[in-house]
C-alpha cells in the first residue's frame, strides 16, 4: 500500500475506528497496538500518522523535528534510528510506504 504524506496524516488516532500509523524512513508500520502511546494525549501522539524519522533519530518530541529527513543528521543519530526501526520491525506490522 502507498500513502501520500497527506494521506498519513489521517492515520493519526484521532479516528478510533481507524488504524494508527507511524512511518520511519518511508515504511509505514500500523502501530495500533501501540495506541497509548501514539492515540490522543499519549506521550508520542505527535508521532502518529507522521514520517517521524528525524524526531526519533535526536530523541526529539519538538514538532519542527517530526519530519522524514535525515539531512545532516549525526552517525550516532543516524544509529539512534536505525535502533528505533528495529525495534518497530519487531513489534509492528508494516503496512506499506509513503510516496510523494
Ligand atoms: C524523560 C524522557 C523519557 C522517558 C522517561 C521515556 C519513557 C519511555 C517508556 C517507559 C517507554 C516504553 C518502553 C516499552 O515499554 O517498550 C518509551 C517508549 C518510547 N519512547 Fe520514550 N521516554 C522518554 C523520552 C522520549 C523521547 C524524547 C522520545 C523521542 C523520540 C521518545 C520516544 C519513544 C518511542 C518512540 C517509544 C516506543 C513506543 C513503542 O513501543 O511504540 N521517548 N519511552
Amino acid at each position: 500500500m502507498e500513502f501520500t504524506a497527506e494521506q498519513l496524516s489521517h492515520y493519526n488516532g484521532t479516528d478510533e475506528s481507524e488504524p494508527i500509523y507511524v512511518a520511519i524512513r518511508g515504511r509505514v508500520f500500523d502501530v495500533t497496538t501501540g495506541n497509548s502511546f501514539y492515540g490522543p494525549g499519549g506521550a508520542y501522539a505527535l508521532f502518529a500518522g507522521k514520517d517521524a524519522s528525524r524526531a526519533l533519530a535526536k530523541m526529539s518530541k519538538n514538532e519542527e523535528d517530526v519530519t522524514p529527513s535525515v539531512d545532516g543528521l549525526s552517525d550516532k543519530e543516524i544509529e539512534t534510528l536505525n535502533d528505533w526501526e528495529k525495534k518497530f520491525e519487531a513489534k509492528y506490522p508494516v503496512v506499506g510506504r509513503v510516496v510523494s
